[in-house]
């Protein structure tokens, strides 16, 4: 945290323009907001600085449009859900970022809020594009990056940014980094680490860096259908990724080499369609026309068991299809296990990624753990001992 700049209060902001990167990815269907933890999150801040009255302007991505503009992934909803919940006035900005743009800044006034459309929408930002980060750079006097979650890209608005214009990170992002670094330096062993969730190819890369500070990798969602099928196990229609055979090898190998035990589950829930009925499979029975939706009570009490036993566990993703309450049972009981453990044996836990903190939503687990992340791959890559790029671009 030493040389890294950090906004605090000192710094003059009132009549300032400034720049707020913050992460609105949510989950939207049909223009309707299915999780607004992440938007709960930048609300009190935001609102310290409406009443600092600074002009505020927002910048965000939602999902991976590709530099296309996608009408789905607009963030128009959230726009809609700002303007509900803040007093100022909120505006949305939805055409190029030119000339026209950095007027309009000039003319909010102290406290307004403009925020601009999906930043993804422009290929320069995945692209990191220079001309488009300093173009960017023109709407602020100042840059604050409040989006430690999508720090591990280097990405126009969080990385190259920060070579034209004044900029400090935000609390969020901060006490992240002191959550994580403390974490990092505290762990003790045995380590368990419980991958799950659905984004496969994003993680399992990560995965084998992670394995060889650990003692336990438990594998679960969507995830563990990789292995299963790896392992001749059938897994009928479930979600399974493509070609990655070979990483599977490599993260055999590397628990092996390393002495971690590798953890898949033994039995599921399955059902033949995501908003169907749970029923029961042990690990060989499940059928050509089902799909495995949560982990079966069996693979639930092992996991209970290993958590038991361990003193450190990071948890990243959810352990079967929780948007169905019917197969929430696995990912709820995971929570329950490291939360009671956290507290009555000091376990150090780290829980983290949107849809982790989007199925444990209104279950009462907002204090549970040593610390809680909305990030994602950015806690991953953190963990693995990576200095993310953005962050890296705000040290001094
Ligand atoms: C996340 O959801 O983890 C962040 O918003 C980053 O999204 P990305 O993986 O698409 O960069």
């Amino acid at each position: 945290m030493s040389n890294l700049r950090i906004f605090s209060g000192k710094i003059p902001i009132n009549g300032k323009r400034l720049l707020l990167r913050v992460d609105l990815n949510v989950p939207i269907a049909n223009s309707e907001i299915k999780d607004d933890v992440r938007i709960k999150t930048i609300l009190p801040f935001l609102g310290e600085l409406i009443k600092k009255k600074a002009k505020v302007v927002i910048i965000s991505h939602l999902g991976r449009p590709k530099g296309k503009v996608v009408p789905g992934l607009s963030l128009r909803p959230i726009v809609e859900y700002l303007k509900k919940n803040l007093s100022e006035k909120v505006y949305f900005y939805n055409e190029e970022i030119n000339e026209k743009t950095v007027k309009l800044t000039n003319k909010l006034n102290p406290g307004e809020v403009l925020i601009l459309e999906n930043i993804r929408f422009f290929k320069e930002e995945e692209n990191n594009d220079e001309i488009f980060a300093k173009q960017l750079a023109r709407l602020g006097d100042v840059f604050i990056n409040e989006a430690f979650s999508c720090s591990h890209r280097k990405q126009a608005s969080v990385h190259k940014i920060t070579k034209f214009i004044e900029s400090y990170g935000g609390p969020q992002l901060c006490k992240e980094i002191k959550s994580i670094d403390l974490i990092k330096k505290n762990k003790k062993k045995p380590v368990t680490c419980i991958i799950g969730g659905s984004k496969i190819s994003t993680k399992i890369n990560i995965i084998s860096s992670l394995i060889e500070n650990s003692d336990n990798l438990i594998i679960v969602g969507a995830m563990a259908n990789n292995f299963l099928h790896f392992n001749g196990i059938k897994i009928g229609m479930s979600l399974m990724e493509k070609n990655v055979e070979n990483i599977i090898k490599k993260i055999n190998l590397i628990a092996k080499e390393n002495n971690c035990k590798i953890f898949i589950p033994k039995d599921y829930y399955v059902s033949e369609n995501t908003d169907g009925m749970p029923v029961y499979r042990s690990q060989h029975e499940v059928k050509d026309r089902e799909m495995i939706l949560d982990l079966g009570k069996n693979s639930i009490k092992s996991i209970g068991e290993i958590i038991d036993k361990s003193n450190t566990v990071f948890w990243n993703g959810p352990a079967g299809f929780f948007e169905n309450k019917n197969f929430q049972e696995g990912t709820l009981s995971l929570a329950s296990n490291i939360a009671k453990n956290t507290k009555s044996k000091s376990l150090i836990s780290i829980v983290g990624g949107g849809d982790t903190i989007a199925a444990l939503k209104n279950q009462g687990f907002e204090n549970s753990f040593t610390h809680l992340s909305t990030a994602g791959g950015a806690l991953l890559e953190s963990l693995e001992g990576k200095e993310l790029p953005a962050i890296k671009a705000l040290r001094i």
